[in-house]
């Protein structure tokens, strides 16, 4: 038998923005969100409103009696003690929707028989509208046996995401490439764009003027990919253009100088397999970059 099918009642234990989220796309592709409990009623409320035929309960224990497939969707740090402050049925299943946590964090419910999976959005979650939008092209990282692995898989699919499998030894990993795209990129962009404070304009204006050139970033690597897509004076070879950066920020904004050079430190061997770049100017650039000062 299965382990769930579209007319298993779903549960949402924790009711945020990634809980908040895939319920309603869940609800939308046919699944029964028929449950949801939250450390607050007032959010167990809003998130039930959204959602035909779900209910809002009082606690967590009535939303996993109420449901087949139970995702517990708090923080992470909380997941374990949520899991374990329940009784578990032979054969539920109970999913949680972390990138960092793996399943060990699930013994207590496995020890009572349930099964263990996790399913996560690499995706960035703001609010439930956004991450409503945001679902469909998403990746979403499996975690689990051979039946969970396909039956998150068609979770994942049926609502426009894009399942990989995962390996708890490289689950951290996983996320942390996650987390340098979704929550790093972020600060570049917000370092490079408090920048243009220095030349006369707001961080607004330079935010402004930086998403367009992201836009254009993103254009390049879905179509030229790695290499091709790495671009700029490293790969240039422009030897001047990086004395130039190195000098400036030294005296204009020093706090940035070592992101500045570990970042283009990383673009060099880039260059070098894009064939722009040949070994000889690829030291030089090393030197420049590791040099106290241009
Ligand atoms: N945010 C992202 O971009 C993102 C992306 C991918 C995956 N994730 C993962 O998704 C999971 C949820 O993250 P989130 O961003 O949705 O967090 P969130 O918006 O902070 O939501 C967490 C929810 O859990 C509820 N909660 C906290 N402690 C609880 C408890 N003891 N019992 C029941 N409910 C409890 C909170 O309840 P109240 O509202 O009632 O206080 C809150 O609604 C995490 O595992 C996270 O790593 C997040």
């Amino acid at each position: 038998m299965a382990l769930f099918d579209r007319t298993s009642k779903i549960g949402f234990i924790g009711a945020g923005v990634v809980g908040g989220s895939l319920g309603v796309c869940l609800s939308r592709a046919g699944y029964r969100v028929a449950a949801v409990g939250s450390r607050t009623s007032a959010s167990a409320r809003r998130f039930a409103e959204r959602i035909d035929g779900c209910r809002a309960y009082r606690t967590a224990q009535e939303v996993a009696d109420a449901a087949q497939l139970v995702v517990i969707s708090t923080a992470d740090d909380t997941i374990r003690s949520v899991a374990e402050g329940m009784t578990w049925r032979a054969g539920q299943v109970v999913v949680h929707c972390s990138g960092a946590m793996s399943l060990d964090v699930f013994q207590h419910p496995v020890s009572q028989g349930a099964v263990a999976g996790a399913l996560h959005p690499l995706q960035v979650f703001s609010s439930v509208e956004n991450g409503v939008d945001s679902i469909p092209g998403t990746t979403f990282g499996i975690e689990g046996g051979p039946e969970m692995r396909t039956a998150l898989a068609d979770i994942a699919r049926v609502i426009g995401g894009r399942p990989v499998f995962l390996n708890a030894a490289d689950k951290a990993l996983y996320h942390l490439s996650g987390v340098m795209m979704g929550n790093l990129l972020t600060c570049l962009a917000a370092t490079a764009a408090q920048l243009w404070e220095q030349c006369g304009y707001s961080r607004a204006e330079g935010v402004e003027a930086l998403v367009s050139m992201m836009r254009g970033v993103v254009n390049n690597l879905e179509r030229s990919g790695v290499p091709g897509a790495v671009a700029g004076p490293y790969v240039r070879g422009d030897l001047g253009t990086i004395r130039k950066h190195i000098e400036t920020l030294a005296t204009r904004a020093p706090e940035v100088l070592p992101l500045y050079r570990e970042l283009a430190r990383a673009a060099v061997p880039f260059g070098v397999e894009k064939g722009a770049l040949s070994p000889g100017t690829a030291r030089q650039i090393e030197a420049i970059l590791k040099s106290p000062e241009a």
